[in-house]
């Protein structure tokens, strides 16, 4: 069997893994909007799905059916620009994914092993929450993550600070950065309206001591787009919100690759 290319020190791929220390933040909005900004740039980039239990890439990217196999193992499906991966590709409809543990670790180690990724220059990853078995299985298959930590504007900053750092270090991955999302909304005369409040992100940053790489708008087309499978990155690029991902992926390229790379954690 050949080996997860991921893990190898030589990979050429950045794994940009995408969580957060609560649900609904819009870990997933951004992971795609992100992803689809990195390949607009110019970047080869795969996107996996590794929320397997609350899987929503597929319906964001208006992406359905079966990968098939082919010579050089499992063909991603593709969807504007990116290469995905998802374990809502392989379960029916509406199902819930029941597996245990032991069977989640073997389909993730396949969607990283066998599936054909080519060898993508961004890896995004839109990880499960929280510091279960998925995320320990993640991190062992993917030891040079970089982790992003996507929160909202509340000033509850130190908690999810706290709940980050805590999965980080648990992971023993780096954490680099955060990305504030539904940070204000603009009405049409240009007033922002901060709803959930403001600072979080900029708290949470100094807190962790990463940068704030940026502020993405609550705006219906962010909602919509990931309802009807049009990302808004690539169907409003003019938009607010599409700059406002844009900005993030250009500060990713611009950190550049972690230096340090964990062999210890090798897993092939
Ligand atoms: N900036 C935004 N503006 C408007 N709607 C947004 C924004 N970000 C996310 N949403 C919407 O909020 C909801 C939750 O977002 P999303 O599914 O991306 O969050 P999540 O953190 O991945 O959630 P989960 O924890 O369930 O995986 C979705 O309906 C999404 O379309
Ligand atoms: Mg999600």
């Amino acid at each position: 069997m050949a080996g997860n290319p991921f893990s190898d020190a030589s990979s050429p791929t950045r794994v940009i893994a995408v969580s957060s220390g609560k649900g609904g933040v819009g870990k997933s909005s951004v992971t795609v909007n992100l992803a689809i900004a990195l390949a607009l740039a110019g970047n080869r980039v795969g996107l996996l799905d590794a929320d397997v239990y609350g899987f929503s890439v597929p319906a964001m990217l208006g992406l359905s059916g079966e990968p098939v196999t082919g010579e050089g193992g499992v063909s991603p499906l593709t969807a504007f620009g990116l290469s995905v991966m998802s374990m809502g590709f392989f379960v029916p409809d509406d199902q819930p994914v029941i597996w245990r543990g032991p069977m989640l670790h073997k389909a993730l180690e396949q969607f990283l092993v066998d599936v054909d990724w080519g060898a993508p220059d961004f890896l995004v990853v839109d990880m499960p929450p929280g510091t279960g078995d998925v995320a320990l299985s993640m991190s062992q298959y993917l030891p040079a993550s970089e982790v992003y930590v996507v929160t909202t504007p509340q000033p509850a900053a130190k908690r999810v600070a706290q709940r980050s750092a805590y999965m980080a270090r648990k992971l023993n991955l780096p954490l680099r950065g955060v990305i504030e999302n539904m940070s204000w909304f603009s009405a049409p005369d240009g007033t922002r309206y901060e709803i959930f409040g403001q600072g979080g992100g900029a708290q949470l940053a100094e807190e962790l001591g990463v940068p704030l790489l940026g502020q993405i708008p609550l705006v219906a087309a962010i909602r919509e787009g990931g309802d009807a499978g049009r990302p808004v990155v690539a169907e409003a690029p003019s938009s607010e919100a599409a700059a406002a991902f844009r900005q993030v992926a250009d500060r990713i390229v611009g950190l550049g690759r972690t230096r340090v790379f964990r062999s210890e954690l090798r897993v092939n």
